[in-house]
């Protein structure tokens, strides 16, 4: 039997800009020194090698040395994670690409991604004693805090957009969630949690401005290692909203060389939005100082629709340490990848998916992918939810 004190190496939380600490006993949202993110910092065990996963559980809690929960009876799991990264031979054949992969995230709990964070996040919510959770989000993930509250025995508020798919709503109120509906993006989503705060005490979980959800999210990168046999792909393209995955991967990567399970190579990290809102594309090429007063329109990828991201500092600083770029592609190119990718592999991709496709497309005919390299596109989310737009 494992003492909870050895459950996790989680040390302390550090400001993503200036490094300074704070507690990791006590409940924080982000650091007020810059007013930007906080980061979970671990003691990376050397007791902790990649002999020890065999045999594991197949769900992101194999790591849970590097996750953040302290007594193993508050995870709220689902089975999240230890999703599949398959071989498209069709697509490879098409487009001449060897080395083609993708990582997909479609048959986690809700149908995607965004229940690593949420599991990772209402554990911690449950181990401090919270018994409402809210977020404002894009469409999955307040399906995904629907779902791990209901399962935790807690209360979710969740607010969203009015005109997602009526599936993403539909779900919410299935698992029990209060919904509610505002007029605008999720930027707009965000003021109404503010407001709502004021007057129902809950636990926060908006996007990077608590730190357990990107833990949930960095388990992809460990995944992506540990299924490789510890050779990171030479490009990842990666739906970019509000960068909790991508700042994960990049999060993990960095925690496994420490820790000696990967070398040096690291990938290229290429975040892809879309055209009509694509504020770390804008920002990269020098249209603004930053995206703080960026204005975005909705997409058929309403992960994508994130016109302000918290952590905009954060991502710009993966995609530059790693030689990376951001890219916008239009929606209709999206739905055309999306079904291109249907008929040739029959996996109904989200259209955030599809949209990496359309970006490999245009990097390939820039020459700034070679067709030779190693080359993982993280698909997100399920196509079943977006079905209503699609077809
Ligand atoms: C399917 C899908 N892909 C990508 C994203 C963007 O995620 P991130 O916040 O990690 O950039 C979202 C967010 O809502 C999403 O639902
Ligand atoms: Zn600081």
């Amino acid at each position: 039997m494992q003492t909870a004190q050895q459950f996790t190496s989680l040390s302390h939380l550090a400001c993503s800009q200036c490094g300074q600490q704070y507690s990791s006993f006590e409940v924080h949202t982000f650091a007020p020194c810059c007013n930007q993110p906080l980061v979970a910092q671990y003691d990376l065990p050397n007791s902790f090698s990649k002999q020890m996963l065999r045999g594991r559980e197949a769900t992101m809690w194999r790591y849970r040395e590097v996750l953040p929960v302290r007594d193993p009876v508050n995870i709220v799991s689902l089975g999240e994670g230890m999703t599949p990264i398959l071989t498209p031979h069709h697509l490879r054949a098409k487009y001449a690409l060897p080395g083609l992969l993708i990582k997909d995230e479609s048959g986690n709990p809700t149908g995607s991604f965004k229940a690593r964070g949420l599991s990772a996040a209402v554990s911690k919510a449950k181990e401090a004693g919270a018994h409402t959770c809210i977020v404002p989000t894009a469409g999955n993930a307040g399906g995904a805090l629907a779902a791990y509250c209901a399962a935790a025995g807690m209360k979710a508020i969740v607010v969203m957009p009015r005109h997602t798919p009526q599936v993403f709503k539909d779900e919410c109120r299935l698992y029990g969630a209060d919904l509610v509906l505002v007029d605008g993006l999720i930027s707009d989503c965000a003021k109404k949690v503010a407001e709502l705060k004021q007057t129902i005490d809950c636990f926060d979980i908006s996007t990077l401005k608590e730190p357990w959800r990107l833990e949930g999210k960095k388990t992809m990168g460990y995944e992506i290692a540990e299924q490789l046999n510890w050779e990171l792909p030479d490009v990842i393209l990666y739906p970019t909203g509000g960068g909790t995955g991508l700042i994960g991967m990049w999060k993990a990567f960095d925690e496994m060389e420490r820790m000696g399970w990967v070398g040096s190579h690291r990938p290229r990290m290429i975040a892809v939005q879309a055209a009509t809102c694509q504020p770390i594309v804008h920002t990269w090429h020098g249209a603004q100082p930053n995206c703080r007063n960026y204005v975005g329109r909705p997409s058929i990828a309403n992960g994508l629709a994130v016109p302000n991201p918290f952590a905009e500092r954060m991502i710009l600083q993966v995609l530059r340490d790693s030689q990376g770029l951001p890219i916008a592609v239009p929606d209709a190119d999206m739905i055309d990848a999306v079904k291109v990718i249907a008929r040739l592999e029959g996996l109904l991709i989200a259209p955030e998916g599809g949209a990496l496709l359309v970006a490999l497309r245009e990097l390939l005919s820039q020459g700034l992918i070679g067709h030779e390299e190693k080359i993982l596109l993280l698909n997100t989310g399920s196509g079943y939810k977006y079905l209503e737009n699609i077809v």
